[in-house]
């Protein structure tokens, strides 16, 4: 159970999409709140108008999560709240470029890493801390056309579990958000595979905020937005050839409408 009303909160990716509807829904919960993006712009719009504090820089890199995190006790003294949010989609299969697999390691899985190597220890000196890791449906299942996307995502799922697993009993509360499609810049570029699998039951930004806000009241570790993917995540685990198959399925249609 964590407490927005007072808290010190960073989000990055916070200039749009969901990092947006997240920094304005705690901002709106009583927190005070720093706003990273890569576009500094955005950052500092989306800062203004929350009566928070612009972060620009980029969250995908060591030294672009150090100067974050410094910027950010700088303005709010402690951070209880550190929502690891930005992410690339970039990428489609094996193909896909060495430099670009790479760089999704880095954006969506490593930032959690090194944001939590550097807020550990206060967190553990104080006994509390709450680190919110936005992932993906497609970290506890997969998505069709996105390999380094699919497989980075999983690792950030796999973070947040270790890091839960580890730390709980020390006092760090961890989320993972797990959506599937929400309607942002990022759902428009993902291609006739999104439009396939994620459009029909895609949601607003808005939605996932609330559901992080939920958990963030009651403490539960998942974020799911979409109630549908826990079942297709039982499924997963417990009929892997049967729900393996339906995602063959889903393939083929995306491949058929792909061919018009
Ligand atoms: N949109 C979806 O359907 C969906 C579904 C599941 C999970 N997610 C995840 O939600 C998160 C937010 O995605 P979104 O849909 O809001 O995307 P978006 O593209 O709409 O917005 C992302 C924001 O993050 C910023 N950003 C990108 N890379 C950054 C970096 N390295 N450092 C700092 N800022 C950066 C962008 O400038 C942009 O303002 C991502 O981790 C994404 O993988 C999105």
């Amino acid at each position: 159970m964590t407490t927005v009303n007072g808290a010190g909160v960073v989000v990055t990716g916070g200039g749009g999409g969901i990092g947006r509807a997240i920094a304005r829904r705690l901002s709106a919960d009583g927190a005070r709140v720093v706003v990273n993006d890569l576009d500094a712009g955005a950052a500092a719009t989306v800062a203004a108008e929350i009566d928070g504090f612009a972060a620009g820089g980029d969250a995908g890199t060591e030294q672009g999560v150090r100067d974050l995190i410094t910027a950010a006790e700088g303005h709010l003294g402690e951070i209880d709240i550190y929502c690891s949010n930005a992410g690339t989609a970039a990428g489609t299969g094996p193909d896909t470029a060495e430099d670009a697999w790479q760089r999704a390691w880095e954006v969506n899985t490593m930032a959690h890493v090194r944001a939590s190597r550097a807020l550990l220890p206060g967190w553990l000196a104080r006994g509390r801390g709450t680190f919110v890791i936005t992932a993906s449906a497609a970290g506890l299942l997969t998505m069709l056309g996105a390999a380094p996307y699919s497989v980075t995502k999983h690792a950030a799922v796999a973070y947040a579990e270790w890091l839960a697993a580890t730390y709980a009993h020390r006092g760090l509360t961890v989320h993972c958000v797990c959506p599937q499609g929400v309607r942002t810049s990022m759902l428009a570029a993902s291609g006739q595979a999104g439009r396939v699998v994620l459009t029909d039951s895609a949601i607003e930004p808005e939605q996932v905020a609330d559901e992080l806000a939920d958990r963030l009241a009651d403490g539960r570790f998942l974020v799911l937005p979409h109630p549908e993917v826990l079942d297709y995540y039982r499924m997963r685990a417990t009929d892997t050839d049967r729900w393996l198959r339906g995602m063959s399925r889903l393939q083929r249609r995306i491949e058929a409408e792909e061919a018009g």
